[in-house]
């Protein structure tokens, strides 16, 4: 009986080591290494030119080949990430970005709100993006309610469920 298991708990602990190394790789690998200090540094642009949506909309959108054709459409470039760029370009396919914070369904959230009207700086909930030199694998901040809370209770911000949950 305890022969057994002990071979259970090892066998156990052996398929979550795997599991936990398969989510990692799995997880943070976007399809090109963006580089947003680069962009922002170098050619100088601004959070707004990219994020198109971020002071109008509810979705900030992350851009794909429209704007980066803008920049990059040399499929020989010596750099082989913007090589890439370019050939997503040159091919007219999208980049398959893996969006990393996520708001379920049933919660509503919008940027124009926080950003335009109550002028939070992207830097409170994202954190240094224009010092980032690779892409995004996890939200700066654990996006729960108890965070969208913390913040609504200091600001004097409706807690009402109904706000929230539509
Ligand atoms: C109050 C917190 C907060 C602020 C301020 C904020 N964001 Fe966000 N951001 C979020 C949350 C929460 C999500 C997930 C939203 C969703 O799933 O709809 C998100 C998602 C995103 C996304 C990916 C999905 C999308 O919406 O298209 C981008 C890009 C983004 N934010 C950029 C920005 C930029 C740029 C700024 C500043 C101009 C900014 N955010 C300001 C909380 C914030
Ligand atoms: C306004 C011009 C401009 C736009 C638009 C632009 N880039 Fe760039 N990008 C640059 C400049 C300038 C560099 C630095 C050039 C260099 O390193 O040779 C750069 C460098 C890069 C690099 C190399 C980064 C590194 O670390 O070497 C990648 C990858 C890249 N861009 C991806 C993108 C993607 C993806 C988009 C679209 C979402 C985009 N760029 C949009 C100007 C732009
Ligand atoms: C040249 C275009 C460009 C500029 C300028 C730019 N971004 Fe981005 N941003 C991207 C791209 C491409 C991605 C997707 C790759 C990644 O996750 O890094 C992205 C991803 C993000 C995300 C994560 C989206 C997700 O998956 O949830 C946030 C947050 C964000 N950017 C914030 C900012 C902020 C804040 C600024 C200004 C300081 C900024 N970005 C400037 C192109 C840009
Ligand atoms: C850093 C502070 C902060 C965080 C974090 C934050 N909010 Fe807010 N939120 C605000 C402020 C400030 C306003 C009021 C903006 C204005 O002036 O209209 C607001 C307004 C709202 C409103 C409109 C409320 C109404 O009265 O109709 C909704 C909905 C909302 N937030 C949802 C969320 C959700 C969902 C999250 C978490 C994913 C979140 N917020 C996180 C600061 C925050
Ligand atoms: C400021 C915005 C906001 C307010 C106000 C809010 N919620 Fe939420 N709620 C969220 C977000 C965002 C999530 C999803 C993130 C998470 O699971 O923590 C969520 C998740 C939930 C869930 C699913 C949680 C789980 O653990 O699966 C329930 C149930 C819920 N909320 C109920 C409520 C009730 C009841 C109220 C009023 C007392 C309320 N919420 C007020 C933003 C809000």
């Amino acid at each position: 009986m305890k022969r057994n298991s002990t071979l259970i708990l090892l066998f156990a602990g052996f398929v979550l080591v795997i599991g936990i190394v398969l989510a990692a790789i799995l997880n943070d690998e976007q399809p090109i290494r963006y580089n947003h200090e680069k962009h922002i540094q170098d050619a100088d642009l601004e959070c707004v030119d990219c994020h198109r949506n971020v002071e109008t909309g509810e979705r900030a959108s992350i851009p794909n080949i429209e704007t980066c054709s803008e920049c990059h459409d040399d499929t020989e470039d010596e750099n082989e990430e913007i090589r890439k760029v370019a050939t997503y370009v040159d091919e007219g396919k999208r980049i398959p970005w893996k969006q990393v914070n996520v708001v379920p369904d049933y919660a509503f959230f919008s940027h124009r709100r926080h950003v335009f009207l109550g002028k939070i700086k992207c830097e409170t909930c994202h954190g240094n993006v224009a010092s980032m030199v690779t892409p995004f694998s996890e939200p700066y901040r654990e996006i729960t309610m108890d965070w969208c809370l913390d913040c609504h209770q200091d600001r004097q911000v409706s807690s009402d469920c109904y706000a929230c949950h539509r």
